[in-house]
């Protein structure tokens, strides 16, 4: 049975590994880690695990913000992953539903996703889940 829960410090490792996959690299650990228990402290940020027996499956991270542009808080996901073997089983929507019943609970009416334009696959998902694509996301690198 799949569970889904608020992620803890004890997720990192599994969540590290995710986000590695995802973004086809190795971060470095220690910063990741950094970067993780202080995202996790903020309640702007709702971080949930998909668990089955007690193996991390699926994770997804929410950051929720104030926007003077919507008058309101708007909720974007920033990162979701479902580990290979555990794909189409439904899981990518049960961490939805919970974050869309979270935010509700909050009184977020806004969920958004920014997800890079090769992820096609990632497309149909959020758009089977009823996300509109309403936006272009411009990127500049601001390298020295
Ligand atoms: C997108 C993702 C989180 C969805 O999780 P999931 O548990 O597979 O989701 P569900 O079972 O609820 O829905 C499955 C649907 O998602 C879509 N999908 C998106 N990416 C997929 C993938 N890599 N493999 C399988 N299905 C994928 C398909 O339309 C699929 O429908 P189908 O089973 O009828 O083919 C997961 O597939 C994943 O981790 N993909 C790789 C990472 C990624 O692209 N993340 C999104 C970043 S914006």
């Amino acid at each position: 049975m799949i569970i889904i829960r608020k992620a803890t410090l004890r997720n990192f490792n599994a969540i590290y590994n995710f986000v590695n996959a995802l973004e086809e690299t190795i971060f470095d650990k220690r910063k990741q880690h950094t970067i993780y228990k202080r995202n996790l402290a903020s309640r702007n940020n709702v971080y949930l695990v998909a668990k089955q027996d007690n193996e991390v499956v699926g994770f997804l991270s929410c950051h929720v913000q104030f926007l003077l542009h919507h008058s309101a808080r708007v909720a974007e996901i920033q990162e979701m992953f479902v580990a290979e073997k555990f794909r189409s089983k439904g899981i990518g929507k049960k961490l939805l539903d919970d974050l869309k019943m979270r935010m509700k609970k909050r009184g977020v009416a806004h969920i958004e996703a920014v997800s890079n334009r090769r992820r096609k696959e990632a497309h149909k998902f959020y758009e089977r889940e009823k996300f509109h694509y309403t936006s272009r996301k411009f990127v500049f690198v601001n390298a020295s």
